[in-house]
């Protein structure tokens, strides 16, 4: 091979980052041969000593890669035949590279699902919090981003929230459907020694073996399923972001992040930048890359296994790695960020904002509704005109659109009184968010509890392969 070939077509700068999958899988892979009599107990015994020095390098960063070597599977093998001689030529009985690396990049992409699943947790916990705090302020809620009626900043958040609420779930749901191990495909086929693929499916935490080897060595999608549950994170996250970031301008007022989670101008003195939010949303672009980067490479593959497949890593272990910082982070700019509620009362005041809720009483009175719009399109444009808001009117000139208007319009026309009586159930008032605040807290809540018995089996295995 030439050295240029060599430099082309290795992987090692990417997949070093499965070392530890790597020698995980060949641990239950080598006791599975032993304990089905396909390799000498000594032999394995061997092997299985060599594999926990090497873990032990890999654990503290002090596995030395031969870059002579393509990728990490060989680096594994060939360092452990060169510490223990013949025997660690046997380890690669019975399996393939192809298999080897769908199992090891499972692993990898199980552990990243079950933290981005924690990650976008904790950013809705931050959201639900803020909601809690600050239940009943009173904002303009946008359509077109123009003033539509108004909710409490408790909706506005908690609309982020479950927004996330979903994100997490798929996280959690593409980490069912990947919960299969494929060790034991082999090249493709299969193989001709009695080897026993639940064993190592156990071994390592997998609810069952895939069932068809050739699918196995070809399935990406898993990746590919995950790199949508980011891209579709990541489009949540840069939307509250592009929020946060007009929020925090002199024009809205509405918040102001802490300056842990800002950045100063290295020429303007007075500034305070939303770069995080605005990163945040930058990261986007990449994330939903990786996502076509997928779709596009494994469109025409044939079965099985093709190199194209290990094009598959860089995008993906970075739109993972991406989104869970970006979720992280994020959660820290909620939780400190101070919400300018008296600011954001004042703005919902000066609107027309009550506009529907005077179509509304109309309609309490009897007046159709599409009649109604007409009457208060044209109050509004008066009200417009004077300089005035709707309720700043006295009731003879209400009464002049509408004879059917009375006293008690007084009552419905305050902003707040629009906010609280919205509550049709997911509706803004704040007995509906109460009640939304306790469903987002039983969804993270159940969540948590998958995560963490995920997480203990996972470990679970590691202490018991390491032995
Ligand atoms: N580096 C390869 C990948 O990431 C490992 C599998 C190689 N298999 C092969 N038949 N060349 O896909």
């Amino acid at each position: 091979m030439d050295d240029s070939t060599l430099q082309f077509t290795s992987s090692l700068d990417v997949d070093s980052r499965l070392a530890f999958y790597d020698v995980m899988g060949s641990l239950a892979h080598v006791k599975m041969l032993k304990a089905c009599g396909i390799l000498p107990a000594e032999d394995v015994d061997k092997i299985v000593e060599g594999l926990k020095v090497i873990l032990a390098e890999v654990k503290e960063g002090r596995f030395d890669l031969d870059y002579a070597l393509e990728d990490i599977h060989t680096n594994v093998e060939f360092t452990l035949t060169s510490r223990i001689g013949p025997a660690g030529g046997k380890l690669h009985t019975g399996r393939s590279r192809n298999d080897q690396v769908a199992v090891d990049f499972r692993m990898y992409m199980r552990d990243a699902a079950l933290e981005a699943a924690e990650a976008v947790d904790s950013l809705m916990m931050s959201l639900v919090k803020v909601a809690e705090e600050n239940g009943d302020a009173v904002m303009p809620g946008f359509t077109h981003m123009q003033h539509a009626q108004p909710v409490s900043l408790a909706q506005h958040m908690l609309a982020h929230a479950f927004r996330f609420s979903r994100d997490a779930d798929r996280f959690l749901d593409a980490f069912r459907r990947m919960d299969k191990c494929p060790l034991g495909a082999a090249a493709l086929a299969g193989t001709t020694y009695p080897i026993d693929r639940r064993m190592t499916s156990e071994a390592l935490g997998f609810k069952e073996p895939t069932e068809n080897s050739m699918d196995t060595v070809s399935d990406r999608d898993f990746v590919t399923e995950l790199a949508y549950c980011a891209a579709q994170t990541a489009i949540h996250l840069s939307s509250l972001c592009e929020e946060l970031v007009l929020w925090s301008s002199q024009e809205f007022g509405f918040v102001e992040m802490d300056d842990r989670y800002t950045t100063g101008s290295s020429i303007m003195p007075q500034k305070k930048n939303p770069d995080i939010a605005e990163l945040v949303r930058g990261k986007t672009g990449s994330v939903i890359g990786s996502l076509v980067t997928m779709m596009v490479m494994t469109k025409g593959l044939p079965l099985t296994y093709n190199r194209d497949l290990q094009e598959d890593k860089a995008p993906v272990m970075d739109s993972m790695a991406t989104v869970i910082s970006s979720a992280k982070m994020m959660s820290k700019v909620v939780a400190t960020s101070k919400f300018n509620t008296e600011r954001m009362m004042e703005v919902t005041s000066r609107g027309q904002i009550n506009a529907t809720d005077l179509a509304d009483y109309l309609v309490t009175k009897g007046v159709p509704f599409r009649e109604a719009h007409g009457i208060v399109g044209a109050a509004v444009r008066h009200s417009i005109d004077s300089g005035r808001n709707l309720e700043d009117m006295s009731l003879d000139e209400l009464k002049g659109f509408c004879d059917r208007i009375g006293e008690d319009v007084f009552q419905i026309l305050p902003v707040r009184r629009c906010m609280e009586r919205r509550d049709s159930y997911g509706g803004t008032s704040p007995g509906s968010t109460d009640v939304q605040i306790s469903q987002a807290v039983e969804q993270i809540m159940s969540r948590d509890e998958i995560i963490r018995q995920e997480k203990q089996l996972i470990d679970g295995c590691w202490k018991a392969l390491t032995e």
